[in-house]
């Protein structure tokens, strides 16, 4: 961000003097609650009502212009009629106006997109900045303001809120008050004309009210700033994500197989994950995770223990522990030594902790004193259900009493389940904004987001490797694709470009006659794979165009003949380049690479396991390109067969650092040749360990006016 783009932020978030441009003196007016928010909300700064009726509303004076302000104000909140916005931003950039929050509605969003980008051109004239149009407005503790027309007791927090939708955005102002959930700050976006969610986390990331920034989008203008701006706050602040909605990526008939799979939504879901994002599907997941985040430190290594009164809740919890991936400490013999004089002579101290339905609320104090106490105890999950042998409010006031306490020592959620009186403790809980839940798997989840930031923030994060890489030869392939017009390339040529980006490619050679062939077959040796290569033919296996296996002369003439044969009667008209001899290689294990472009976050890689695991497990992982080592390492790792990789079965460990190298190739391939739309390599045979990879076969079509345009949508053989 410039320097004038965050002081511009500076001033929404730390205003001095706030206008508002359509104040009311009608009650239940949008610019009639602006105004009474901002004053009810003790802004201590100068508030400056604008209407050209002027007199007096709420004992303030009523100035007819903001071009009356004796100084430029900081805030102007524009609350007047679609037709008169244009000209109240005109004179708020000749009024010296930061930065105009525009709550009217009625332009993009409805198809006045031009109209909107005026106000745009009219506010950089100025130096001005614009928060929408079509907003709410914006919240900021630290300047005691409350510049929105949603309810107006916000509890002061540590949570930025920022919400692309409006209403959302009100309705979480609400329920964070009921919630005990506090808030730094809420911005709405809007339209996002011009200040958007990526300038807001560039300005919360140094923001020294806000720990937890909070972000709810239907989809990103600015998707690959997005992804570098979180990928960077993350390191000092945790990012939670709700998106919802479907992306502008819109109904493309992709080329290749990657492009078939990379549905947008599964690249949010890759980018958050490789940004260090951690996202959420349910809204009340979210204000799960809030309440957790803003009173909760991360975990430190040691493992989780439960401490629970009933044991079917504590298997139910441990279940949930292994789903959601959080450590149970498990030390029988150091267990037993902490917890054994908790609970009753048939109590369990095998985690989970049963101080069993006999346990009161002094076993309780005492075994989670005690897991608070010992440094190898990395997180503490207190469950309780119901019992007749427990005072409800004694032990609501000594669990609440234990979590205040507890609070920075190490992290500790609840779960309660029971009747009225176990609700009353849930709501002690809910006021203080503590994590306490009526469901173990909320209490579960709610601690494993903890633990996925600490393994995140612990994960080594090696810059990209400054390896020379050199496309000249890849770019000359290209253009001489261009020249004959086609942005499919043939096989042939894609094998080229990998070879030269460093990718062992099983030796192929192009022929256009029998003779060829018999030729090119003898140089590289039996047995052969034949292929046609046409770019108007991509189901070559659908019209007989792919033999495997060719044993000698004979075979290969044959199927050389019928290959041909085959694909003049199914395609007449198609151009046939001619056919491809490769090695017929055997062994290793089968996988797929690829490459699409997202329209909202550019080139991105997939990884899968070949055959019917692409294609009807849809077992793949994605990132955006460029990826690190580590990063490559992840994607090969997080996918669920990877096991099938690392020696399953008594089969060998395939050569897993070659595959790591070759992810990491592609990735620089993709993101510095931007011609390039999408790439499938499929096959590439990983050998055993130390024997390399393979590619076996390989696509690659280039941007251009037709690129894409190709009815297939299946893989290629
Ligand atoms: N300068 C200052 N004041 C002006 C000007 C001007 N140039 N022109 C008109 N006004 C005054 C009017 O006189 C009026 O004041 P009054 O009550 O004293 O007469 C005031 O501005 C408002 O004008 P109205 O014509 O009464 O308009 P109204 O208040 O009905 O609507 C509004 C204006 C709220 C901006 C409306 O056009 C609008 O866009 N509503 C939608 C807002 C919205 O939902 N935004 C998205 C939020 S997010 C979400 O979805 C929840």
């Amino acid at each position: 961000m410039t320097s004038e783009g965050s002081e511009g932020l500076r001033r929404l978030f730390y205003p001095e003097r706030i206008a508002v441009i359509g104040a009311s003196a009608t009650p239940g007016k949008i610019g009639h609650t602006l105004l009474s928010n901002v004053i009810d909300s003790g802004f201590k700064g100068d508030i400056h009502p604008i209407n050209p009726k002027k007199g007096e509303i709420r004992g303030l004076t009523v100035l007819g212009s903001v071009l009356d302000c004796h100084e430029g104000p900081d805030i102007a909140l524009i609350a007047v009629p679609q037709p008169f916005v244009r000209g109240v931003i005109e004179e708020c950039g000749q009024a010296g106006v930061g930065v105009a929050v525009i709550i009217t509605s009625g332009f993009a969003e409805v198809g006045l997109v031009q109209e909107e980008a005026e106000l745009v051109e009219i506010a950089r004239r100025y130096g001005m900045r614009i928060l929408g149009p079509n907003v709410f407005g914006i919240y900021s503790a630290p300047a005691g303001v409350n510049a929105t027309f949603g309810p107006l007791n916000v509890i002061p927090g540590n949570i930025a809120v920022i919400s692309q939708s409006g209403a959302l955005g009100i309705s979480m102002m609400g329920k964070t008050v009921t919630e005990g959930i506090g808030l730094s700050a809420i911005a709405s976006i809007g339209n996002r004309s011009d200040i958007d969610e990526v300038d807001l986390l560039e300005f919360l990331r140094d923001d020294p009210s806000t720990e937890i920034i909070f972000l709810y989008l239907e989809g990103s203008k600015r998707g690959r700033r997005l992804f570098e701006v979180a990928r960077e706050v993350v390191k000092k602040k945790p990012i939670l994500v709700v998106k919802s909605g479907s992306s502008a990526r819109g109904a493309k008939a992709a080329a290749s197989h990657t492009g078939t799979l990379a549905g947008a939504d599964r690249i949010f879901d890759a980018a958050f994950e490789q940004a260090g994002v951690q996202r959420i599907t349910e809204m009340e997941d979210a204000f799960n995770l809030l309440r957790t985040f803003s009173t909760q430190p991360l975990p430190s290594p040691g493992g989780t223990v439960i401490v629970t009164n009933g044991g079917g809740i504590g298997v139910i919890a441990t279940d949930a522990c292994e789903r959601h991936d959080v450590p149970l400490l498990e030390d029988p013999e150091y267990l037993e030594g902490v917890f054994r004089e908790t609970m009753p002579a048939y109590g369990s101290t095998v985690n989970p902790i049963d101080i069993t339905g006999q346990g009161g609320e002094d076993s309780y104090e005492m075994a989670i004193t005690k897991a608070l106490n010992e440094d190898r105890i990395g997180g503490v999950i207190g469950l309780h259900c119901q019992s007749g042998t427990v005072d409800p409010k004694l032990l609501g006031d000594i669990l609440l009493k234990l979590a205040k306490d507890g609070r920075g020592k190490k992290p500790m959620t609840f779960a309660l389940i029971g009747g009225r009186e176990v609700e009353d403790i849930l709501d002690m809980f809910y006021e203080e904004g503590l994590p306490a839940f009526g469901d173990p798997e909320d209490a579960v989840s709610s601690i494993a987001a903890l633990y996925r930031r600490y393994r995140d923030l612990s994960r080594p994060r090696t810059d990209l490797e400054e390896q020379d890489f050199d496309t000249t030869e890849i770019r000359r392939i290209i253009s001489a694709a261009r020249q004959d017009g086609r942005v499919q390339l043939l096989e042939t040529e894609a094998k080229q470009i990998l070879a030269e980006l460093g990718l062992e490619v099983v030796p192929t050679r192009l022929v256009r006659t029998a003779e060829e062939a018999v030729r090119a077959a003898n140089e590289i040796g039996y047995p052969v794979v034949a292929k046609i290569v046409s770019p108007e033919i991509i189901h070559k296996t659908d019209v007989g165009g792919v033999r495997l296996n060719l044993e000698d002369e004979r075979e290969l003439r044959e199927a050389y003949t019928s290959i041909m044969h085959q694909a003049r009667k199914m395609h007449p008209r198609a151009w046939i380049a001619g056919i491809s001899i490769s090695k017929m290689i055997h062994g290793g294990t089968e996988v797929i690479l690829g490459s699409t472009t997202d329209a909202t976050f550019g080139p991105v890689i997939m990884f899968g396991l070949g055959g019917i695991f692409v294609e009807v497990l849809k077992d793949v992982s994605f990132r955006l390109a460029p990826v690190t080592w580590n990063e490559a390492s992840e994607m090969i790792r997080s996918i669920r067969t990877a096991p099938m990789l690392f020696g399953a079965r008594g089969e060998k460990v395939k050569d897993l650092r070659t595959l790591t190298e070759s992810i990491y190739l592609l990735g620089r391939l993709v993101d510095e040749v931007t011609e390039i739309a999408e790439l499938d390599i499929n096959p590439l045979r990983v050998m055993d360990m130390g024997e390399g990879c393979m590619v076996l076969d390989a696509r690659i079509t280039l941007k251009g006016p037709s690129s894409g345009g190709h009815h297939n949508t299946e893989v290629n053989v």
